[in-house]
């Protein structure tokens, strides 16, 4: 019998269902996502043979336990439409299919990425998801992918277009029947930190594509100009040092791929506009700089061959910890003259990150007090690289001596 009473039941059954499911979709990324992208080092040259041996990698060389856990897949994997319009890996690269080397990483206990593009064709040249989101969204659930890039080439210049277009595939990935993360890629042209988090992005790149290098040398007036001068790790800095406040849980600056121990890889993507690679020195003040500004971490060299220094610098514990911190912030620049940068990035338990920078060309002495920089009273200045532990005067001065291009990264305790 339909009365009053059942209808009333009926409607709460399918707002609860609605909510659970709603709940079930809601893909969180508490800290920033880590772990290897295959832009930089394969460039569109990528098959499953390698990518089964770089996760081999990962989990040999501790990379994974500490906390390098995706496997993300970039451009270069698509074969295509098959008769029904679904979307096909390139059967050379890809001879036993997505469905199987997903099943190998998530066998490795990690997870892996897939890459589209908002448009007809990615950025390079392959078929893209405009128009197909839906059926692509449920393609890449079925093969079972955690994490989807989204690009943007071939897409118009306007926000509004990039709004609905990532709003669209964030929707279709909602409805795909898997939890589905969303990295949004449009480079921080159309200012992506004020809208996609809203449009249903996890994370979203602030910047042009990195290069191996460490500045461009160019004052940029409009960051668009990177495209084609070449974005360095100073470069890149500069622009997403800014947008400290946007960042937070689930909802992260993307800074770009690390570039450490690529040494100028020719032929890589990374190598060109001047990408002819960094020092060590450099590369870990890369690691350090992403680790303070909560950055997702994607190691991008040949981590079945990465030599002492690289590997050190990629397995740091402690500055690891400070990027995945569970409060969620990223560091506020504070200090930012005479080739000096200086960060302060707040932790869970009361404790503070400080990080100082050398931009230039001679070594440092520098001398700060935290009081400057309303940071409360702490004892001991832990060094994240030496290791040493100083203990802090009560007038809370520091001093640091710091070599050209090096970052010095303290956490401060109580
Ligand atoms: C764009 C992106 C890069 C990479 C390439 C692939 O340039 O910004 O990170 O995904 O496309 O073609």
């Amino acid at each position: 019998m339909i009365n009053r009473y059942n209808i009333l039941l009926l409607f709460f059954a399918i707002l609860f269902s609605k909510l659970v499911i709603a709940q079930n979709n809601d893909y969180v990324l508490s800290t920033p996502p880590m772990g290897f992208m295959t832009w930089n080092y394969f460039g569109l040259d990528i098959n499953e043979t390698e990518i089964k041996e770089i996760a081999d990698a990962m989990v040999e060389s501790d990379l994974r336990d500490l906390g390098y856990d995706y496997i993300f897949i970039d451009d270069g994997w698509q074969g295509g439409r098959d008769k029904y319009n679904n979307i096909i890996p390139d059967p050379i690269k890809f001879p036993s299919g997505m469905k199987d080397l997903v099943d190998y990483v998530h066998s490795k206990n990690m997870k892996i990425g897939i890459y589209s593009d908002a448009a007809q064709l990615t950025c390079g040249g392959y078929t893209a998801s405009l128009g197909f989101e839906f059926q692509d969204a449920k393609t890449f659930a079925e093969w079972g992918f955690d994490y989807l890039k989204y690009d943007y080439c071939g897409a118009p210049p306007d926000r509004e277009t990039a709004i609905a277009r990532y709003s669209k595939m964030s929707e279709a990935l909602k409805e795909s029947g898997k939890d589905i993360a969303l990295g949004i890629c449009e480079w921080g042209d159309r200012k992506p930190w004020l809208w996609a988090s809203k449009a249903g992005g996890q994370l979203w790149r602030t910047t042009a594509d990195i290069r191996d290098k460490w500045y461009s040398g160019v004052d940029i007036e409009n960051p668009q100009d990177l495209h084609s001068v070449g974005a360095g790790i100073i470069d890149i800095l500069n622009i997403n040092a800014e947008l400290y406040e946007y960042a937070r849980p689930n909802a992260w600056n993307d800074p770009d791929m690390l570039i450490v121990g690529l040494y100028g890889r020719k032929g890589a993507p990374s190598s060109e506009l001047n990408g002819s690679g960094c020092s060590d020195i450099e590369y870990r003040s890369q690691m350090s700089l992403w680790c303070l500004m909560a950055a997702p971490l994607m190691i991008t060299c040949d981590v079945r061959n990465m030599n002492a220094e690289t590997k050190e610098i990629l397995t740091n514990k402690d500055i690891i910890e400070i990027n995945q911190d569970k409060l969620g912030k990223q560091a506020k620049r504070v200090y930012n003259q005479d080739e000096v940068q200086i960060f302060v990035k707040p932790l869970h338990n009361n404790d503070v990150a400080i990080g100082v920078l050398n931009t230039s060309n001679e070594d440092k002495k520098i001398n700060f007090s935290l009081t400057e920089f309303n940071i409360p009273k702490k004892n001991k200045a832990k060094d994240l690289w030496s290791k040493q532990v100083l203990k802090i005067r009560k007038d809370q001065k520091i001093k640091v001596k710091i070599k050209p291009h090096e970052t010095k990264v303290y956490r401060l305790l109580e």
